[in-house]
């Protein structure tokens, strides 16, 4: 397993200036392609609630959602020494905030049940108590700053964060704390990209940049979307790197034309 990706395994490659890889998986076929495209970090994110469940918001998603997930996409992946990228899932809204304790019981059900090997949760320097109590139970964290969609409510919608002076200064103080309680590594979502710049040179763990341009450490996109399997129009950010839904309806509706002129099964 010389070739684990692993929490520590992270800084290492940020020390090295070796950009890290991030996409995310909800099921076993997608980790599979993942780990075989060589991706680093998958995360089994609660955007599965939006991409997957059908929920307007990532705020429905529960433990057992995830977990299912998790489960999923952890039996994707190779077995003891074939399997290298490390595999990161979501805390859920409200599985996490009420108590450090609970927060604890749920991180762990995601490692010992769902075989996750680390956990990122949504926040700033509030919920350092809680990345303490995870590491103590032995649960790797990975942070979450700028757009956090759990918040959308009080955000008041998807939209970049940090734009204001006093805003970005309190995002650089979240980050230093967070590092300081001992996550690993930083997801910067929908952030101004000298503001990522800024953050990444201040910290000695990894960033990984959604919508917050190219000077974090690492850069993750929700797979399906980077895929062109999500309807509708993406994000500015998202980078189309092919077009699976238009290739999917054209394969599905050539199906239907077939069947019902009996060209399909052929005799
Ligand atoms: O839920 C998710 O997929 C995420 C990533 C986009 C960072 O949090």
């Amino acid at each position: 397993m010389k070739d684990k990706v692993t929490a520590t395994k992270l800084a290492e490659l940020k020390r090295k200036g070796v950009k890290i890889a991030a996409l995310t998986a909800y099921d076993c076929q997608t980790s599979q392609l993942l780990e075989e495209a060589g991706v680093d970090v998958i995360l089994v994110g609660d955007s599965v609630g939006m991409v997957k469940l059908g929920y307007e918001n990532t705020i429905p998603v529960t433990l057992d959602e995830i977990l299912h997930h998790v489960k999923a996409v952890r039996r994707g992946l190779g077995l003891g020494a074939r399997r290298r990228p490390l595999l990161a899932a979501d805390m859920p809204y409200l599985t996490y905030e009420l108590s450090a304790a609970e927060a604890a019981r749920n991180a762990g059900r995601l490692v010992k049940e769902g075989g996750a090997e680390a956990v990122k949760l949504e926040g700033g320097m509030e919920v350092a108590p809680v990345v303490k109590e995870l590491l103590r139970v032995h649960v790797p964290v990975m942070g979450h700053l700028g757009l956090t969609p759990q918040a959308v409510h009080r955000l008041g919608g998807f939209k970049v964060q940090g734009r204001k002076a006093e805003d970005a200064e309190k995002m650089v103080t979240d980050a230093k704390v967070l590092e300081a309680a001992g996550i690993f590594a930083l997801v910067l979502e929908c952030v101004p990209p000298d503001l990522a710049r800024e953050i990444t040179h201040k910290l000695s763990i990894p960033t990984i940049g959604i919508g917050a341009g190219p000077h974090c450490d690492g850069q993750i996109l929700v797979t399906d979307d980077m895929l062109g399997l999500t309807g509708g129009a993406p994000y500015s950010f998202v980078k189309r790197y092919c077009d699976l839904r238009s290739m999917a309806a054209q394969a599905l509706g050539q199906y239907c034309r077939e069947v019902r002129d009996g060209s399909f099964p052929a005799t």
